[in-house]
C-alpha cells in the first residue's frame, strides 16, 4: 500500500535512497577502481564496436545520459526512440550492441526495436526492471535495475536505477571493450555512486519543490533548460512536468533557446534551469536570455553554484560528482512536478489517457 503517503507517486519519490541502494550493491569494487555486473555474461561483449540504445519516455531520457557515459570513454553510442529504429538505424551488425532500455519490459515500440536488432543479427542487451518480461526473454542477455515494483504512472525511483545502472554498465564497457578508456575520475564517480542514498535522502527531507509548486501555480507553460547532461535532466523534468500537471511543459537544450522557443517566453513562463556539472555556467548565460523577457527562473544546482545568483527560486542538491548531481536535480523536480499536480488536484497515480506499459504501437 501507500502507507502514508498521499500517493504511490510520492511513496516511490521516497524510496529512492532504498531502490538506488539496490542497484548498487554488490556492483561497485571495494577499492572504487571498477564495477562488476556479475549477472552479465560478458561474452555479449565480444567484438562490440558501438552501442545503439532504443527506448521511449523516460526511458529515453535515461539512455541519452547512458550513451553520455559511454562516450566519455570512448565508445561510439547513438540513442533512437524505439518507435523510430527500424527505420532510422541503417545497418546494425553483430558488432553493434543495441540495448533496449525498458522499465517494464513489455513496451510495445522498444519490443519492435528488439525484434529490428535481433533479425539483423546484432548483440542484443535489455536494461530492464523486470525480470521474466517479455524483453529480457528475447534479449541476449539482461542486465536488471533492481528498483522494486512501480505502481505510479510517473516513472521516478526507475529512472534513477536505470541512470545509475546504465552508468555502471558505462564502467564495465570501458574495461572491456579495446579501444574503451576508463575515466580519469572513475574513484570519485564509483564513491559518489555509493553516496547517492544519502544525498537523495538530504534532498527528499529538504526539498521546498511543495513551496515552489504554490507559488507557480496558473501560468501559460513551463519551460526547462539544461546543457550536457543537464539537457537530459531538464527533458525528463518536462515529461514527468506535463504528464501529472496536464500543465503545458517543454524541455530544450538551453542553447537552443534563442533558435525558436524563446520567442515564447514572456513573465507567465517560468523557466527551470537545470545548474548542474560543468555546463552550469554557459546556461545561466541562456536563462538570463529568459530573464530579460520577464521570465521566472526556477534553478535546481548546488549551493553556490553559477546558477545561484540567476534564479528567482533555487532548489539545492548536494555538491557531489556532477552525474550525481544530476540524478539529484531530477529528485527535485520529481518533487516539483508531484508538488504542483497535488495543488492542481490532478489524478497523480494515474493520469488521464495514460498507461503505465504502452502494449500497442
Ligand atoms: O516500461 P518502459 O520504460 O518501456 O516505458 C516507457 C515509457 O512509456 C515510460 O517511461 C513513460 O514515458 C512514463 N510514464 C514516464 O513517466
Amino acid at each position: 500500500g501507500k502507507g502514508t503517503f498521499d500517493h504511490f507517486m510520492l511513496k516511490e519519490i521516497h524510496s529512492q535512497p532504498a531502490s538506488l541502494g539496490k542497484t548498487t550493491r554488490g556492483r561497485i569494487a571495494d577499492d572504487k577502481r571498477g564495477v562488476r555486473l556479475e549477472e552479465l555474461d560478458t561474452g555479449v561483449l565480444d567484438g562490440v564496436a558501438d552501442v545503439h540504445f532504443v527506448a521511449c519516455g523516460t526511458s529515453y531520457h535515461a539512455a541519452l545520459i547512458g550513451a553520455r557515459m559511454l562516450s566519455d570513454v570512448g565508445v561510439r553510442t547513438r540513442v533512437f526512440r524505439a518507435s523510430e529504429y527500424a527505420k532510422t538505424a541503417g545497418p546494425v551488425s553483430e558488432t553493434t550492441l543495441v540495448v533496449p532500455v525498458t522499465q517494464s519490459g513489455e513496451t510495445a515500440d522498444t519490443l519492435s526495436a528488439l525484434r529490428t536488432a535481433n533479425e539483423r543479427g546484432a548483440a542484443t542487451m535489455t536494461v530492464t526492471n523486470v525480470v521474466g518480461s517479455t524483453a529480457a526473454r528475447e534479449a541476449d542477455e539482461s542486465l536488471f535495475i533492481r528498483a522494486g515494483p512501480e505502481i505510479g504512472v510517473a516513472a521516478t525511483k526507475t529512472f534513477t536505477s536505470q541512470v545509475v545502472t546504465l552508468t555502471l554498465l558505462a564502467q564495465q564497457l570501458a574495461a572491456d571493450l579495446p579501444g574503451a578508456t576508463p575515466r580519469d575520475d572513475l574513484p570519485e564517480l564509483l564513491t559518489a555512486l555509493e553516496r547517492i542514498p544519502e544525498h537523495v535522502e538530504q534532498v527528499v527531507t529538504s526539498s521546498r519543490a511543495s513551496d515552489l509548486a504554490t507559488r507557480l501555480l496558473e501560468y501559460d507553460a513551463y519551460f526547462f533548460i539544461g546543457r550536457g547532461m543537464s539537457q537530459s535532466v531538464a527533458l525528463e523534468g518536462a515529461l514527468k512536468f506535463k504528464e501529472i500537471t496536464y500543465e503545458h511543459a517543454e524541455g530544450f537544450a538551453a542553447g537552443q533557446l534563442k533558435h525558436g522557443p524563446l520567442a515564447l517566453v514572456t513573465p507567465e513562463t517560468p523557466v527551470v534551469g537545470v545548474f548542474t556539472g560543468e555546463e552550469a555556467g554557459q546556461t545561466v548565460t541562456n536563462a538570463m536570455e529568459a530573464r530579460t523577457r520577464g521570465a521566472e527562473i526556477i534553478g535546481v544546482g548546488p549551493a553556490g553554484g553559477p546558477g545561484e545568483a540567476a534564479s528567482d527560486i533555487y532548489l539545492t542538491v548536494p555538491d557531489t560528482h556532477p552525474v550525481c548531481q544530476n540524478l539529484l536535480a531530477n529528485v527535485q523536480l520529481q518533487l516539483f512536478a508531484y508538488h504542483t499536480a497535488k495543488e492542481l488536484d490532478r489524478s497523480i497515480d494515474k493520469p488521464r489517457n495514460l498507461a503505465k506499459s504502452v502494449t500497442v504501437q
